[in-house]
Order: structure tokens, then C-alpha cells, then sequence
């Protein structure tokens, strides 16, 4: 299969950064969201990234126009009738997925693989909601996208050797190294990352030790580069809240019950650095 225009839905953090990533080794991206604000976010992130790549010396100027110039942008799902494989990273809720999912069924080419980069619904259910269920995998990028190596590839019952064969090695192409993992909660990387974050935020609840104190034990004690709640910070905490009610529901086990003081930071907004505020203020 030649893949020559790849299709990214959504455009926060993790869409605009696999944005750059497909755009850097060469592909022409279009990315979507569902407004030009949302769009124009997306694409300044990159910037601001290349811009950083530029002053560091490891890209020139000139790359970092070739790299933005194969990136369109675009309000209307229809417009990723053009694109040979598409991935869908928007939020993490399984009613907006299933409806674009819907949505890109009718549009695109019927021999286009349609990707989920979702944390922690099950492949299986986001397929369903298609006529090609063989074509539906999950192609998991890790943040921030450019600098993380993991690909976690999903697939379903119905997933074809050839869809997992053609993401696997688009996922190389991508410098990425891709890990087979079968469609069951959070899939391997949330499924122990995410205990240990909450386990983190419940040492806070419990006040065993200040934010900082709880990072710098498990930066210096683990040797992990960032700790549980800067961490947090980082992927977002409504997405960190998902995936755990992703585990406690998918599981039926009570060990993945979300921490209340994560539900109370979520309900005030308090989403990490996206929103200026999560466990530290930014
Ligand atoms: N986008 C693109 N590039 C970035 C970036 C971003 N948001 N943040 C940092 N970088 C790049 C820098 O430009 C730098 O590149 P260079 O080496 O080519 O100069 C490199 O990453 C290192 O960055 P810094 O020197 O500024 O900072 P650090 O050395 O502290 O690294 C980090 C930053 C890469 C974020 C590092 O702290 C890290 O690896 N943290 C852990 C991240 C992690 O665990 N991610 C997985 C989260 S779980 C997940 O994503 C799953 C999801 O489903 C929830």
C-alpha cells in the first residue's frame, strides 16, 4: 500500500504532535479539528517546537518551512477523503470517537486503514461502529510524540494481518519502535503508568509528602525522568482520569479506582499544563 497523505483528526498536544512527526519523515499530513482556533493551536505548537529545533541548531530554517508546508489544515472531515491512512487522536471519549469514526467510514476510501491514538477504549468497540472492521487498528503514540520511541499497535478481533502489518511499518518509518499488544484496557503502558501516577496522586490525598517530595522520590529512587504528578501534568489530567475509569470499568477490579482528589482537580478544571494549572501551577 503507498501511503502518501496521512490524516490526522484532532489537533491538541498528541494529533498536532503526531502531525509533526508524519510531516517530518516526509509524508503530507492533513490535520483536523473542529474549528480553526482549535486547528490554529495545533499548528503553533508545532511551530513553537521547530522554532526550538531551529535555535538548537539540529534543523535548518529552511527545513522547518518544508516540514510546515506539508502540513494542511482543515475544519471539514470530509477533507480526509484525500488522505491514504488516517489516525483519529481527539479527546478520550468514547461518543466522540465512535462518531468520527462513523463519519470517516462514509468518507474515506474503502482500502484506507483508519487508526485510533486512543489511551484506553477498547479497539474492538471503536470498530464496530465502521463497515470495515479490518481495517481499524490502534496505533498508540506516546507524549510528547516527536521524542517518545514507544508505538503501542492494537488489534481487534477483526483487525487484518495486513492492516497490523502496513501500521507496524508505518510506525518504523516513523523512527518509532512498535510493540504488538492485544485490545484489553489501557493496553501495556497505561495499564502500569497509570496505576502509578494515581498511586502518586493518592500519596498527595494522603498527605504523605508535598508534590515535590512525591516527584523527587520516584525521579531519584526509580530513576524515571519526570515524577507521578509532574507527569500528570504533562499528559493532562482528564485524560489521566479516563483511562483510569477505562481500567476500573473494564476490569471490574476496584485496585484501578481513581483517586478523589484527581476527580476534584479534574471537576475544577485543573487539567495540568494545558490548562496553566494541575499539580504545579505553570
Ligand atoms: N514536543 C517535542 N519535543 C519535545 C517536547 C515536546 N513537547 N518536550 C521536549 N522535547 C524535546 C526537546 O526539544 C529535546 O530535544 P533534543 O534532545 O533534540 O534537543 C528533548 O525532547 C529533551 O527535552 P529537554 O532537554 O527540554 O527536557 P528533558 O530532557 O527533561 O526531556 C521529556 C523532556 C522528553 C518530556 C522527558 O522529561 C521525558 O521523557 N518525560 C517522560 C515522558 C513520558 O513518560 N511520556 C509518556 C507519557 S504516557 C503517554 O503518553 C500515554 C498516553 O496515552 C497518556
Amino acid at each position: 500500500m503507498n501511503i502518501k497523505t496521512f490524516g490526522v483528526v484532532g489537533a491538541g498536544q498528541m494529533g498536532s504532535g503526531i502531525a509533526q512527526v508524519a510531516s517530518t519523515f516526509g509524508y503530507d499530513v492533513i490535520i483536523h479539528d473542529i474549528n480553526s482556533d482549535c486547528v490554529k493551536r495545533g499548528i503553533d505548537n508545532i511551530k513553537k517546537v521547530l522554532n526550538k529545533r531551529v535555535d538548537k541548531g539540529k534543523i535548518t530554517a529552511e527545513e522547518k518551512e518544508k516540514i510546515l508546508g506539508r502540513i494542511k489544515t482543515s475544519t471539514d472531515l470530509k477533507d480526509m477523503k484525500a488522505a491514504d491512512f488516517v489516525i483519529e487522536a481527539a479527546n478520550e471519549e468514547e461518543e466522540i470517537k465512535s462518531q468520527i469514526f462513523k463519519t470517516l467510514d462514509s468518507i474515506c476510501g474503502k482500502n484506507v486503514i483508519l487508526a485510533t491514538n486512543t489511551s484506553s477504549i477498547p479497539i474492538g468497540k471503536i470498530a464496530s461502529q465502521t463497515n470495515r472492521q479490518d481495517k481499524i487498528i490502534g496505533m498508540h503514540f506516546m507524549n510528547p510524540p516527536p521524542v517518545m520511541k514507544l508505538i503501542e499497535v492494537v488489534r481487534c478481533l477483526n483487525t487484518s494481518d495486513e492492516t497490523y502489518n502496513i501500521t507496524r511499518k508505518l510506525s518504523e518509518k516513523f523512527g518509532k519502535t512498535p510493540v504488538n499488544v492485544g485490545d484489553y484496557p489501557a493496553f501495556i503502558l497505561n495499564r502500569i503508568l497509570m496505576p502509578m501516577i494515581n498511586e502518586g496522586i493518592f500519596c498527595l490525598f494522603t498527605r504523605i509528602g508535598t508534590e515535590k517530595d512525591i516527584d523527587t522520590a520516584m525521579k531519584l529512587g526509580a530513576n524515571i525522568p519526570m515524577g507521578p504528578l509532574e507527569l500528570a501534568d504533562l499528559i493532562g489530567l482528564d485524560t489521566c482520569l479516563a483511562v483510569m475509569r477505562n481500567l476500573y470499568t473494564g476490569f471490574n477490579d476496584p485496585k484501578y479506582r481513581p483517586c478523589p482528589l484527581l476527580k476534584r482537580y479534574v471537576e475544577a478544571g485543573w487539567l495540568g499544563r494545558k490548562a496553566g494549572r494541575g499539580f504545579y501551577k505553570y
